[in-house]
């Protein structure tokens, strides 16, 4: 799959196939991820794989929609709020690339944020400065939602002189 198709028919995924998915795959995915921009080669981002206690407190409404495997990706600590915003930028490129790759072996996954909460924080066991940027469900997809349109992007482009 070219970049183009990976970019435009990859779906926030709801609802999954209970099949596994190869852990060494997930693995290979999360090394492409790594190659995101970051500034100073902070590398601001860890993975927390989800076990089943901790799936289960995190009572989601329909438990990520039965997807086989859940991981949780954290941005590290900053000593600056700009440096804050850089890790928190980082580790959205780098939840990108790990979408993409993952989607371009048939994959689904899907971003969410119930790790914003300090309940969910707490949950984890993250030291303070930690963020929760996305808790990502990943599996083969069981359905695949409609694309929803995108506004122009020459609405949102300015042209200064
Ligand atoms: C920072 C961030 C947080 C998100 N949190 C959620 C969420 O909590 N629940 C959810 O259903 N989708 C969440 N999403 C996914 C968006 O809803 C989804 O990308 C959007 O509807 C567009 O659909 P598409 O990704 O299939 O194009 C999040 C996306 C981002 C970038």
């Amino acid at each position: 799959m070219n970049v183009t198709d990976a970019i435009l028919t990859r779906r926030n995924i709801k609802r999954f196939k209970p099949d596994p998915i190869a852990i060494e795959r997930v693995v290979a995915w999360l090394e492409l991820a790594s190659f995101a921009p970051n500034h100073r080669l902070a590398e601001p981002w860890e993975i927390l794989f989800i076990g089943p206690q901790t799936r289960e407190k995190l009572q989601h409404k329909t438990d990520f929609g039965g997807a086989p495997l859940l991981l949780a990706v954290v941005a590290t600590p900053a000593k600056t709020a700009i440096d804050r915003d850089e890790h928190v930028e980082a580790v959205a490129c780098f939840i990108q690339n790990l979408m993409l790759a993952a989607h371009a072996e048939g994959v689904g996954t899907g971003w969410s944020s119930i790790g914003a909460s300090p309940r969910v924080q707490e949950l984890f066991g993250l030291l303070p400065g930690y963020e929760v940027i996305g808790v990502l469900p990943i599996g083969y997809p069981a359905e695949v939602p409609e694309p929803k349109p995108r506004t122009s992007i020459e609405q949102k482009i300015t042209h200064l002189p």
